[in-house]
């Protein structure tokens, strides 16, 4: 047994050099490790998606929610959020009156996560999350879209959206906004703010230009 006091093991533990292979062992754990949460629970659903489609989950601020939710003030019918993360924009809409509230998220762990909270909150049978990917959903129903995505597919986006919304859908983006695109409204500032963009009013836009 050891008979140094906890003073003399920390004073040892202080002055001990961790060295070149100590540095390489912590690298190299640290590298798995992220590499593990990686594979097992953020990417899994996403092996079909190519590279540059596949965007990280990243979930909303409460701030970033909240100006969303303004955007969408006096709009009524379905919402859509399109990559969902933990359901908590479509949860929110579907309290707000949105109905159906649907998201749709490729994480199978996110879906569940989304369910357990729609369900914490007494909407299981009302807030629906599908495990679908965004690309394939058809849109031309959807009134109200919702999107938070990395900037590097919001161009892909914008064609799918000019292509399929009917003209009087409203789409809000959290965070970062359409690149080409004119919003109507905006709320917010820093990282939580959002914008609003009516169809009718891009599909002119265009038109002008
Ligand atoms: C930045 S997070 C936003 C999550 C949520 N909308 C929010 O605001 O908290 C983007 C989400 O989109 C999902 N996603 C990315 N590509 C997708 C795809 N092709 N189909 C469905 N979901 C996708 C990711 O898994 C991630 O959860």
């Amino acid at each position: 047994m050891d008979d140094g006091t906890p003073d003399e093991a920390f004073a040892e533990f202080k002055t001990r050099q961790i060295g070149a292979w100590g540095v390489a062992q912590i690298a190299a754990s640290t590298g798995l490790a992220v590499y593990a949460m990686w594979v097992g629970i953020l990417q899994p659903g996403f092996r079909k998606v190519p590279l540059r489609l596949q965007v990280p989950y990243i979930p909303a601020s409460k701030a970033q929610v909240q100006n969303v939710m303004t955007l969408l003030r006096g709009r009524k019918g379905g919402l859509v959020d399109l990559g969902s993360g933990d359901g908590r924009i479509v949860l929110e809409a579907h309290q707000q009156g949105f109905t159906p509230a649907v998201g749709y998220e490729l994480n199978p762990w996110l879906v569940r996560l989304a369910r357990f909270h729609a369900w914490r909150a007494g909407h299981t049978a009302t807030v629906l999350y599908r495990r679908e990917d965004l690309w394939k959903v058809d849109l031309s129903e959807c009134k109200n879209i919702t999107v938070f995505l990395a900037p590097s597919v919001l161009s892909l986006l914008q064609k799918k959206l000019q292509t399929e919304l009917p003209d009087d859908a409203l789409v809000v983006a959290g965070r970062f906004p359409l690149p080409d695109w004119t919003p109507c409204r905006i709320e917010g500032h820093g990282v939580d703010r959002a914008w609003a963009y009516s169809m009718q009013a891009q599909r002119q836009h265009i038109q002008e230009k």
